[in-house]
């Protein structure tokens, strides 16, 4: 392992002209060093490889869907929302023939004037889904992390505006949310109340380790929430948004990544390990993420520690197995942290796969100033402000998907 946090975390660059000179890989270039030349190469050959370039060395091996997957209704709400919004709690129970069990619970708010099936946006929230709504009769969630410090009263509503219930539902839109603690508690030793614990006698065995991380379960949450979707008559599960903000947003680049259900993709200050370029090392770097964060990649990531220049692969190689499905890569200003050039240079270098199937790119290779988003298949936005999921941000999102659904 590398050092501690407090060491590496010192040698953090800010610097744009302390940016070392890096080589990245086209994601065309295939494994035999033949160069992918239509989307049915890519789709057909190329993308695989890189997928299990992915899994073998970042994120992990997708679990399967459980032998049995049921769905109970909690608790359901014909006026929530000032009577806008048809709310549900539903509890996702996960079954294995050998008697392993595991649940999540889902939050779903539906627009109560809609016709017909509307599409989703569905996102894991931090915390418990508590914090995402004001309505004080929601249940408390995020428990599976021991000694939750928001599994409490105090904590409802805490998180509205990176959630904005309201306003999707006033757009026309449903809005799903689970706790990421329910799939892997955020935390080192979580394996153990992990959906792993369905598929491992010892989910916390250094080999579970080797072949899976917390990146992979809460994606993989993400994917069993979106089969619960389908079944909902007034969803339309073909029109799903997944989004998730920082560590999440990271997630959610996966889900859209592993599962090509989802038909938008939204990464809000995703960083390291999601959107941001590994090889320009500007803030967040490898060796840091992993000295606070081990669990959210598989081990042998870690041989990137302080090496990020051998990497064969670099997160627009991530960004373009979403193609041609919309992505939007979102940053914040104040989000150095971030690396918001290196999360805009992923989409330039991505372009070059969504350009197999006609579908746009950035267009650019310069940053839009602040507050200029660019819209098309493959989304650039930069709000003025500090990490975070705001109004401002979902005014684009909101904007995309009525573009797109
Ligand atoms: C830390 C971590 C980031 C992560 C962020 C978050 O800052 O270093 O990689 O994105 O937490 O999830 O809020």
């Amino acid at each position: 392992m590398g050092r501690s946090y407090e060491e590496a975390v010192k040698e953090v660059n800010y610097d744009e002209a302390k940016v070392p000179a890096y080589t990245l890989s086209s994601p065309l270039a295939g494994k035999d060093g033949v160069r992918v030349k239509n989307a049915f190469e890519w789709v057909n050959f190329r993308r695989g490889e890189i997928l299990d370039l992915y899994k073998k060395e970042v994120y992990g091996e997708v679990p399967p869907r459980p032998d049995s997957v049921w769905f109970e209704l909690v608790s359901r709400k014909d006026d929530a929302l000032e009577n806008t919004a048809v709310r549900k709690e539903v509890r996702v129970h996960f079954g294995m023939n050998n008697g392993r069990k595991h649940f999540m619970d889902l939050l779903l708010y539906l627009p109560k004037t809609a016709k017909g099936p509307v599409p989703a946006f569905l996102g894991l929230c931090f915390k418990g889904y508590h914090v995402t709504t004001d309505e004080k009769d929601v249940r408390l969630t995020g428990g599976n992390l021991a000694g939750n410090p928001d599994f409490k009263d105090e904590s409802r509503g805490n998180s509205l505006e990176r959630w904005s219930h309201r306003e999707l539902i006033r757009r026309g839109y449903a809005a799903a949310t689970v706790c990421y603690h329910d799939l892997f508690p955020d935390c080192k030793d979580g394996w153990n109340q992990s959906i792993y614990s369905l598929f491992y006698a010892d989910p916390a065995a250094p080999s579970v380790h080797e072949k899976h991380s917390a990146i992979g379960a809460w994606a993989w949450g993400l994917s069993r929430a979106l089969d619960y979707l389908e079944t909902e008559p007034m969803v339309n599960a073909a029109e799903v948004a997944v989004h998730g903000h920082s560590r999440l947003g990271k997630t959610a680049l996966w889900a859209g990544a592993t599962d090509r259900r989802f038909r938008l993709v939204i990464s809000n200050d995703s960083g390291c390990g999601g959107a941001a370029l590994f090889k320009r090392c500007f803030g967040e770097v490898v060796e840091v993420i992993l000295s606070n964060f081990p669990h959210w990649f598989v081990t042998s990531f870690e041989k990137y520690s302080r090496n990020e220049a051998s990497m064969p692969f670099d997160q627009h190689f991530l960004i373009s197995l979403i193609a041609p499905r919309p992505v939007c890569i979102a940053s914040a200003t104040g989000d150095l942290w971030a690396d918001p050039k290196g999360e805009f240079l992923s989409g330039v270098h991505a372009a070059e796969v969504y350009g197999l199937f006609g579908a746009r790119g950035l267009g650019t290779d310069v940053m839009p100033p602040p507050d200029t988003p660019i819209t098309g298949e493959i989304s650039y936005h930069n709000r003025t402000g500090k990490h975070d999921q705001t109004a401002a941000d979902w005014a684009h999102y909101l904007a995309l998907a009525d573009l797109y659904f």
